[in-house]
C-alpha cells in the first residue's frame, strides 16, 4: 500500500474526480476527510466507500470553515499528510456578457479556495514537522485560453502558478505542492458544461460532449479513474523530489 497510515483532505470530494481520488487514497490505506460544501452528499459519500473515510463540512470561501475543517481532521487522524484541492466551479459566457457575480464566484471558490485551503494546510503541516504533500487541481483550460470560457481558464491559470510559487516556499519544510492538469472527464461537471455550450451554441444536448471526446488524441473523453494514477503517486514517497509541476494527465490533448 502506496499511502498506508496516511491521512488525506480531499476537497469538494463529495463526488465525482474528488471521490474517485478518496476511493484511491482508501484502497491504498490512507485514511480520507471527504470534505464538500454539500455535508449531506459527503456523508453518503464517507459512507458508502468504506470506515477509514468521514464527511468534514468544508466551505473553500470561508477562513474559518477551512480552519475548523483542518482542524477537524487533526482531532480524527492525528494530523494532516495530504491535502487534494480538488473543489472548482465552472462557468461560461462569452466575454461581453460575463458577469462579476460569475468571476467573484470562480475566483473565490477555484483560486481564493485553493490558495487559502493550501495556506492552512501547510500551517498544519508544518506545525506537525512531518512535511506533506499538496495537489491542486489545474485544467488544460489552464494552458490556454478559450474563446466561451474566459474566467475558468483565467482562474485555473492561477491554480498553476500558485502550484509553482507554493512549491518553491514550501519545500524548504519537505512539502511537495504539485498539481494534475486533466483534459475533458466525463461526469455530473460535464453534463453541466454541455448543458451552458448547448445553450451558447446553439447546439443539442450532448453534441458539445460527443465532439471534445472525439478531439482527444486517445480517442474519447476522460474518466476520474483515469486520474487516480498519478493523484496516489503524487500523494507518494514516490514523489519525493517532484516540486511545482503541472502533469497534463488528459489523453494528449497538451504537450507542456
Ligand atoms: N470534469 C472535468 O472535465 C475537469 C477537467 C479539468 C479539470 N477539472 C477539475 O477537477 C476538479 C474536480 O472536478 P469535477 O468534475 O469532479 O467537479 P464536480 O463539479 O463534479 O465536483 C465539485 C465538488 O466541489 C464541491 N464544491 C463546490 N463548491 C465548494 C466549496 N465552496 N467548498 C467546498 N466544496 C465545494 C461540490 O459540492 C462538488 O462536490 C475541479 O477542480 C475541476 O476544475 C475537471
Amino acid at each position: 500500500m502506496r499511502l498506508g497510515g496516511k491521512s488525506a483532505l480531499i476537497t469538494g470530494s463529495a463526488r465525482g474526480i474528488g471521490r474517485a481520488f478518496a476511493e484511491a487514497y482508501m484502497r491504498e490505506g490512507a485514511t480520507v476527510a471527504i470534505g464538500d460544501i454539500n455535508l449531506e452528499a459527503a456523508e453518503k459519500t464517507a459512507s458508502e466507500i468504506g470506515h477509514n473515510a468521514y464527511a468534514v463540512k468544508l466551505d473553500v470561501t470561508d477562513l474559518a470553515s477551512i480552519d475548523a475543517a483542518v482542524k477537524a481532521v487533526e482531532a480524527r487522524a492525528g494530523g494532516l499528510d495530504i491535502l487534494i484541492n480538488n473543489a472548482a466551479l465552472f462557468d461560461l459566457a462569452p466575454i461581453v456578457e460575463i458577469t462579476k457575480t460569475s468571476y467573484d464566484k470562480l475566483f473565490s471558490v477555484n483560486v481564493a479556495g485553493t490558495l487559502f485551503t493550501l495556506q492552512a494546510a501547510a500551517r498544519s503541516m508544518i506545525a506537525r514537522g512531518k512535511g506533506g504533500k499538496i495537489i491542486n487541481m489545474a485544467s488544460q483550460a489552464g494552458r490556454r485560453g478559450e474563446a466561451l470560457v474566459a474566467v475558468y481558464c483565467a482562474t485555473k491559470a492561477a491554480v498553476i502558478s500558485l502550484t509553482q510559487s507554493a512549491g518553491l516556499d514550501l519545500i524548504k519544510h519537505r512539502i511537495n505542492v504539485n498539481a494534475i492538469a486533466p483534459g475533458v472527464v466525463d461526469g455530473e461537471h460535464w453534463d453541466h458544461v454541455d448543458a451552458l455550450f448547448a445553450k451558447f451554441e446553439n447546439r443539442p444536448r450532448g453534441e458539445k460532449k460527443r465532439l471534445v471526446g472525439e478531439a482527444v488524441p486517445y480517442g474519447r473523453m476522460g474518466t476520474a479513474q483515469d486520474l487516480t494514477g498519478m493523484a496516489v503517486f503524487l500523494a507518494s514517497d514516490e514523489a519525493e523530489y517532484i516540486v511545482a509541476q503541472t502533469y497534463n494527465v488528459d489523453g494528449g490533448q497538451w504537450m507542456s
